[in-house]
């Protein structure tokens, strides 16, 4: 996806410095050939290799119409977890049977705007929300399939911020023979919901199997319980996301088949050998999909250099476009788009210019001698960057730019002052 050409850095075959000159910086830049590359990675290892199966794209990750209809094309499912993102997937005519919506505090109103629309399925995160979508379903005289999310009491191997099958965790349905139990006698006698199965999402950027693995045993022990006590086959397991993609030299990622295979795996087995049927398997990928395509383009500001300390980088964006390193840490890679074959002789830090101390892409970057008026490219920023970019300091959001072959296309357009501040009452 990226080359050098004349020390510029190219995404597939467009200039960095063509795609800053024709929409500036800060600028979010997706490579298509990669996020194809991706999707063909999740039918090769998945949906294509197992039958009886579905990938649900976690629209989180980034979340556009562009998207949205691209993996509508590809024949995805969509993964929302609120009104605005259910909105985006409407709007952009994605099959309303082909999303399911997540979410531990999904209001009336996008219960409402769900069923009315007739989505494909709801994941139901609590007992509370059970109750009440069963009620609201009596109320509008309809019918809606349903998958329960557990919180399967893992431990994953990553950040502790996004991390969530762990018992303590605002997410899912605790697995308390109290709780679980009579969740599941409900559902199944309910008129209104068509009771699928079990989900769990267990964390993000994982780099092993083992909490999948883990997690997995305890969605085993459910279906079988289910059958024993309620005499109910599961039609439907949802494994989540939360696979890793490669941000910096020290993540080492699976391929997507080795996380697949040993669950398919073990699951086939399990259900053969205790003569179940073998359920509908889903999957929720977010960052997988989009991750390592994304790459944000900065103007290089000023540098400030503090004499046997460190020299500061600063660039025209920060924490509004990517929050993720302020957030929990996050570790990026970068390079220098216009100077990419010059050597790696100085010891950066890369700050925003937010009026925040913890405004720091990346604290220790190895670049060229880099100056004002250079343009940094910051890789695999296509996840949790512009979906989870905000107005801090009143900085517009960044316009975003898919690359194909030769050619670029606009897919959001850079936020201007009055539209940034159009809902902001000013006389009264
Ligand atoms: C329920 C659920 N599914 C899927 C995802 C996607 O995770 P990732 O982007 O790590 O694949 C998330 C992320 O928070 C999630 O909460």
């Amino acid at each position: 996806m990226l080359k050098i050409e004349n020390n510029v850095l190219y995404i597939e075959n467009k200039s960095t410095m063509d795609l800053v000159q024709e929409y500036g910086t800060p600028l979010y830049v997706y490579s298509e050939k990669k996020i194809i590359e991706k999707i063909n990675e999740i039918k090769k290892a998945f949906t294509l290799k197992y039958p009886n199966t579905h990938a649900a794209y976690a629209c989180k990750a980034f979340c556009t119409p562009y998207i949205c209809q691209l993996l509508e094309r590809e024949g995805f499912w969509l993964d929302v977890v609120s009104g605005g993102e259910l909105y985006t997937a409407l709007r952009s005519k994605f099959p309303r049977e082909r999303i399911e919506f997540n979410g531990n505090n999904k209001s009336k109103e996008e219960l409402v705007m769900a069923l009315e629309n007739n989505i494909g399925r709801i994941v139901v995160d609590n007992v509370a929300e059970l109750y009440a979508l069963n009620k609201l379903c009596k109320e509008l005289e309809q019918k809606t399939e349903i998958l329960f999310r557990i919180t399967p009491g893992v431990m994953s191997d990553t950040h502790d911020f996004i991390t969530t099958g762990k018992k303590d965790s605002k997410f899912g349905i605790p697995l308390d023979n109290d709780i679980i139990l009579p969740a599941i006698q409900y559902a199944i006698q309910s008129e209104y919901l068509k009771f699928l199965g079990f989900h769990f999402h267990v964390g993000s950027q994982l780099q092993n199997i083992d909490a999948h693995l883990s997690a997995l045993e305890v969605v085993l022990n459910l279906i079988q319980v289910t059958r024993e006590r309620f005499n109910y086959e599961i039609n439907d397991f949802n494994m989540g996301g939360g696979f890793g993609i490669r941000y910096t030299d020290e993540d080492f990622p699976l391929g997507l088949s080795q996380f697949v295979d040993p669950i398919m795996e073990r699951l086939i087995n399990f259900c053969n050998k205790n003569s179940l049927r073998i359920p509908h398997v889903s999957m929720e990928p977010g960052r997988f999909l989009v991750g390592e395509a994304g790459v944000q383009l900065y103007r290089v500001g000023n540098i400030k250099i503090i004499p046997g300390v460190r020299k500061y980088v600063s660039v025209d964006g920060g924490m509004t476009d990517n929050i993720r390193p302020g957030l929990y840490g996050a570790k990026y890679d970068a390079i220098v788009a216009n100077k990419v074959s010059e050597n790696r002789t100085e010891l950066v830090s890369v700050c925003g210019k937010c009026c925040e101390s913890t405004d720091i892409l990346i604290k220790e970057l190895k670049c060229p001698v880099i100056e004002a008026g250079d343009v940094l490219a910051v890789l695999s920023t296509g996840a949790y960057g512009y979906s989870m970019a905000n107005n801090y300091n009143k900085l517009p959001i960044p316009a975003v730019v898919v690359v194909n072959d030769y050619d670029s296309k606009l897919i959001v357009k850079r936020q201007s002052y009055e539209q940034m501040s159009i809902n902001e009452i000013v006389e009264f």
